[in-house]
């Protein structure tokens, strides 16, 4: 660890890390003694973020222009490696957009070049990222800056200290080469979408499968729902096993670290265990959960349902878009559909020490706080449902406004209903996801709107008020336009509480690495939520990058972030140890 014993010490370091700030080194100085890197990095983000607008853009507008050769970024590093790739029009319209930038902002851009993994960007992402960056409220990309100026702090840290996060590179090196096993049409314009057992989800089973033995797992199998689950024996034969893991399938057009994370950060762990020849009180049990996010059919969370015993048989006559039953696709697949086989996956509770989750966070919360990790003390309850109305078709000329039996016009109607009953609702949310007009036309009136909802909100019965709400909305509109509806639910889970005692677990793990243990409920359904039913559990959430966005291809965290995840995640073991 650093030795920092003068101000002059400090000063010297908040220089190396963020230039001539003497109001940041003063403040640091009062902040000694840091127990670790991580409080270090987090010690002076937070600094930062208490200091005024004008000392927060100084520091900005020291760092200066990333496209000068002088600037105060990485160049002899990873940070200076797209110079070389760009194009001469690459670097011209660089030049541009920078100069807009620092007009339109009154700062300079301040990107990370070295990137997640510190391996350096190209100079397509940084003019992507340049051209996002520019649409952003003032408020916002000043935040953004200095995040970006605090993970350039943080690479410089590392340098000095001579730390390179190896478990974290190795989480999402898997999660970039997993994200190669994509459905076309994504696939070609390098998207990723894996939905429930099509050719990509195969692939990556059998990628993850791979994995699992190469890191030493014991017994590595797929089940017959899907789901990868590699087993690490322990030290004796009749001991618990911890279970763990959580998804591989995708939304569309995905990012690349939902769900995935979960699985390879306790395969980092894992991993580890079996190089060191170590063997535990317990067993630790990874599984992929085959499917999670109910893209293909119209059902949810598939493998966690099946390792509790409530994978529903009507499930298997579900059809997707393109008509093919789940019994058919899990047929081509080779696995069983058979609900016997099905039955036989649930886990038998005594077995287990309980079920923890890894998963990036997903939102915005940790990192407006400057904080990598977070420690979730409930999941929201949830609810969806798809629904129809049927009005008529006709012509979209001759039709006057008054004699119309449009569906599209009601359901518009319910969307607004949903939005503005979900806003009245502390920490309720409802979303019409999904919109389509069957077979419609540029001059017909809609005579069919088919749409989805999604309900949710911390508490079982705050998310029934916003339901209850919506329904009685839709069937009102309907009557007083004369059209039909119809709406089936296709999820109703109840909130998940943490598990006292394993969420304690997670915040002494986060605690004893020298950050904050956020504690915090998650707006996002996972796996947990399910395995709730069975066993005791509780999640880690994980900072995601550009204010957590998720279930977008721009989803993204770094490999410092994720080595903390799997810092926390062996810390969880040896507390494990300890009670066992
Ligand atoms: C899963 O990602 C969900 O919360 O919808
Ligand atoms: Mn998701
Ligand atoms: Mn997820």
């Amino acid at each position: 660890m650093l030795q920092l014993f003068t101000r002059a010490d400090v000063a010297a370091l908040v220089g190396e890390l963020y230039g001539c700030a003497p109001w940041l080194a003063e403040r640091a100085w009062q902040a000694l003694p840091l127990s670790s890197p991580a409080a270090c990095k987090l010690r002076l983000a937070q600094i930062v973020r208490e200091a005024t607008h004008e000392q927060q853009v100084s520091l900005l507008l020291a760092h200066g222009d990333f496209s000068a050769s002088d600037s105060g970024t990485d160049e002899a590093g990873p940070g200076g490696a797209w110079r070389m790739q760009a194009s001469e029009g690459e670097l011209r319209r660089m030049r541009e957009l920078a100069a807009e930038y620092a007009r339109q902002f009154g700062w300079p851009f301040v990107p990370d070049l070295a990137g997640p993994l510190a391996r350096g960007l190209g100079a397509a992402q940084i003019l992507g990222a340049l051209q996002r960056r520019l649409e952003n409220p003032p408020e916002m990309e000043l935040a953004e800056s200095l995040r970006q100026l605090h993970r350039i702090a943080e690479l410089r840290l590392n340098g000095k200290l001579g730390l390179r996060p190896l478990l974290g590179e190795q989480v999402l090196d898997w999660c970039e080469r997993l994200a190669r096993h994509s459905e076309p049409p994504w696939r070609e314009q390098g998207r990723l979408t894996v939905t429930y057992l099509s050719e990509a989800h195969r692939a990556c089973a059998g990628q993850l499968r791979e994995w699992m033995n190469e890191c030493g797992f014991d017994e590595v199998h797929v089940d017959a729902v899907g789901n990868v689950v590699g087993l690490y024996h322990a030290d004796r034969r009749d001991a618990p096993r911890l279970l763990t893991g959580s998804h591989y399938d995708t939304v569309r057009d995905a990012g690349r670290l939902d769900g995935r994370v979960g699985i390879f950060v306790p395969m980092a762990c894992v991993r580890e265990l079996a190089r060191e020849g170590r063997r535990l009180p317990f067993g630790i049990e990874v599984v992929g959960f085959a499917e999670e996010e109910g893209q293909r059919f119209a059902a949810a969370f598939l493998g966690s349902s099946a390792l509790i015993g409530a994978f529903d048989p009507a499930w298997l006559d579900l059809r997707d878009a393109q008509g093919m039953r789940m019994r058919e696709a899990m047929l081509e697949a080779g696995l069983p559909a058979d609900m016997q086989a099905i039955h036989a996956l649930r886990r038998d509770p005594a077995r287990y020490l309980g079920f923890v989750e890894v998963h990036i966070e997903q939102g915005p919360v940790l990192e407006a706080l400057d904080l990598p990790l977070g420690v979730v003390h409930s999941i929201n309850a949830s609810w969806r449902a798809l629904g129809e109305v049927v009005g008529v078709a006709s012509h979209a000329g001759t039709t006057p406004m008054q004699a119309r039996r449009d569906a599209a016009c009601a359901v518009a109607e319910v969307m607004l209903l949903a939005e503005r009953s979900a806003a009245a609702e502390p920490g309720a949310v409802a979303t019409v996801g999904q919109l389509e007009v069957p077979g419609g036309s540029v001059n017909v009136v809609p005579g069919r709107c088919r749409f989805s909802l999604d309900v949710r909100a911390p508490a079982d019965a705050l998310r029934d008020r916003v339901r209850a709400v919506v329904e009685k909305g839709l069937h009102e509109v309907c009557r007083r336009r004369g059209l039909r509806a119809q709406l089936r639910e296709t999820l109703r889970e109840p909130a998940a509480p943490s598990d006292a005692g394993l969420q304690e677990r997670w915040e002494r793990a986060v605690a004893g690495l020298g950050v904050e243990a956020h504690g915090m409920s998650s707006g996002a359904g996972h796996d947990s939520m399910k395995m709730h039913r069975l066993l005791p559990q509780a999640m880690l959430f994980v900072r995601g990058s550009l204010g957590g966005i998720s279930h977008n291809a721009l989803e993204s965290s770094t490999a410092d972030d994720l080595q903390l995840a799997c810092l926390a995640f062996q810390r969880m073991i040896e507390d494990f140890c300890v009670s066992c």
